[in-house]
């Protein structure tokens, strides 16, 4: 059963709006609790546990901490609310011990489980063909469900000018779409010296692409759990080697689409919107998110753009797990021989002809949302190809026996090895991605023999 908290979560939404409209600057982030003019004032997000204390210290979960002697500070006329995360908002943040985590240590690391957090899990990812009819009759209730609970724990940031702070404000959203919109937000161009770099982003032309994902998938799965008290459910992965046409793109899975693009009445996902379209504004946060007729259906047009009328192969698969070195400079778009680059699709599988493949030809291939790139995030075929993604990572880890050592230093904002991803809390460090997944407690079927 969903965990609503109904009181609860009524009161911190009367807070929340009193505030909105008594504050003349709000600056939001998740989570909900750190949204207070208290929060903001104090730049301290360290909500009270159940123990009553920040971050859980009386219970030895974890402390409030101030984080800015690491503060990295390297970037003159910073304008950007997301550089050197989450320190423009908050100074102190918790820090959590052993094997607790989540903004305020309440929960456990990915793949612990226990009130002391201290017993293993491990869950499997299969490929969305393998599940039986109930597995997906429970994904797609779940993923129903995600798309409609508002999150008790977080709100997202909107702005239609991104130059002007005063007219920040967060609202509600359900989880899944705090999900989409964490993609677009870490996605969106960088402001710096008050002019926007439409290249750079948080989670994409770097090395942080293939762990910001892996986070970004680990933290819808384990809200689903949450929220549905079932800590078992794993997302499943779309195996798209060698695909003649997105076979999974039909009512009883992901969904077929009329030739206008918009999925078919019969689809599990028809009645979903996406929130943040329009999203080509660089000067803009997520517009259209309280304003819900102006958010588009979904839409998908497999195997109808010139340029991407094939899918990756096997081969391409293998290929890019032959390349050794996880990123090469210049640690974006043009790196060649890049695992990294190869895997997000700038560069084939060669190593050395820069051209879309892999993971950008799969939404180039999909069209509609998922071609949409800042808002593919609200597809839900997205979470299937980014689990598979993650499973070459994976393979990759496996193959080269990777470690944290292994994520270059380099220049691209929130890129460092040691910087926090954008935009989750507490902090993850980009390096501590390349670790098998199993210690993440989760690991991928086989689903194919070629593998
Ligand atoms: C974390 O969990 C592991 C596995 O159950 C356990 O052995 C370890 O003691 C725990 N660590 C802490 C600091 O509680
Ligand atoms: C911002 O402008 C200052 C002063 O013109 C310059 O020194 C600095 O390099 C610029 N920062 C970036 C990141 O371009
Ligand atoms: C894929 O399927 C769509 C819809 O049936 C069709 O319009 C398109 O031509 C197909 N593409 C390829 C490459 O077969
Ligand atoms: C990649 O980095 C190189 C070297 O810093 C730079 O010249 C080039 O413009 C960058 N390309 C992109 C697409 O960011």
């Amino acid at each position: 059963m969903p965990d609503l908290r109904g009181q609860f979560y009524t009161d911190m939404l009367g807070i929340c709006i009193v505030l909105m409209i008594c504050l003349s600057a709000v600056h939001s982030q998740f989570p909900r609790a750190c949204t207070t003019e208290a929060a903001f004032r104090t730049k301290t997000c360290c909500p009270l546990w159940k123990d009553n204390s920040p971050c859980g210290s009386l219970s030895g979960r974890g402390r409030c901490r101030d984080w800015t002697p690491l503060r990295r500070n390297k970037i003159p006329q910073v304008n950007d609310d997301r550089l050197d995360w989450p320190r423009f908002y908050y100074e102190n943040s918790c820090e959590c011990h052993g094997n607790y985590s989540g903004f305020d240590c309440g929960d456990c690391k990915h793949g612990y489980f226990g009130d002391k957090c201290d017993r293993k899990k491990m869950i499997i990812r299969r490929e969305i063909r393998e599940l039986s009819f109930l597995e997906k009759k429970r994904l797609f209730s779940y993923l129903a469900l995600a798309k409609t609970t508002k999150s008790k724990d977080f709100v997202v940031l909107i702005t239609g000018d991104r130059h002007h702070r005063e007219t920040y404000r967060f609202i509600d959203a359900s989880l899944y779409d705090v999900f989409a919109w964490m993609h677009y937000y870490a996605m969106k161009p960088i402001l710096i010296n008050n002019t926007f770099d439409l290249i750079k982003n948080f989670a994409h032309q770097g090395p942080a692409f293939p762990g910001w994902h892996r986070l970004a998938i680990l933290f819808l799965e384990r809200q689903i759990q949450m929220m549905t008290g079932d800590d078992d459910f794993a997302i499943p992965y779309y195996d798209w080697r060698g695909e003649k046409n997105c076979s999974i793109c039909t009512d009883d899975l992901l969904g077929n689409n009329n030739a206008q693009g918009i999925l078919t009445p019969y689809s599990h996902f028809s009645f979903w919107k996406a929130i943040c379209s329009g999203f080509n504004y660089p000067d803009a946060y997520c517009p259209t998110a309280d304003t819900e007729y102006k958010m588009e259906r979904l839409h998908r047009k497999p195997g109808t753009t010139p340029y991407a009328l094939n899918m990756p192969t096997f081969l391409d698969v293998e290929n890019t797990l032959k390349l050794k070195e996880f990123d090469t400079p210049p640690f974006n778009e043009t790196s060649l021989l890049s695992f990294r680059n190869a895997l997000e699709g700038f560069l084939a599988p060669d190593g050395v002809t820069l051209k879309r493949s892999m993971h950008n030809l799969i939404h180039i291939y999909l069209g509609g949302t998922m071609s949409q790139i800042p808002i593919s995030s609200n597809d839900p075929i997205f979470i299937l190809h980014h689990s598979y993604v993650d499973k070459i990572f994976e393979q990759w880890i496996a193959k080269y026996n990777a470690s944290p050592s292994a994520y270059p230093e380099n220049n691209e904002f929130g890129q460092s090895p040691t910087d926090c991803i954008t935009p989750f809390f507490p902090c993850y460090q980009n390096k501590d991605f390349i670790r098998k997944s199993t210690e993440f407690g989760y690991r991928y079927s086989v689903y194919n023999d070629k593998e």
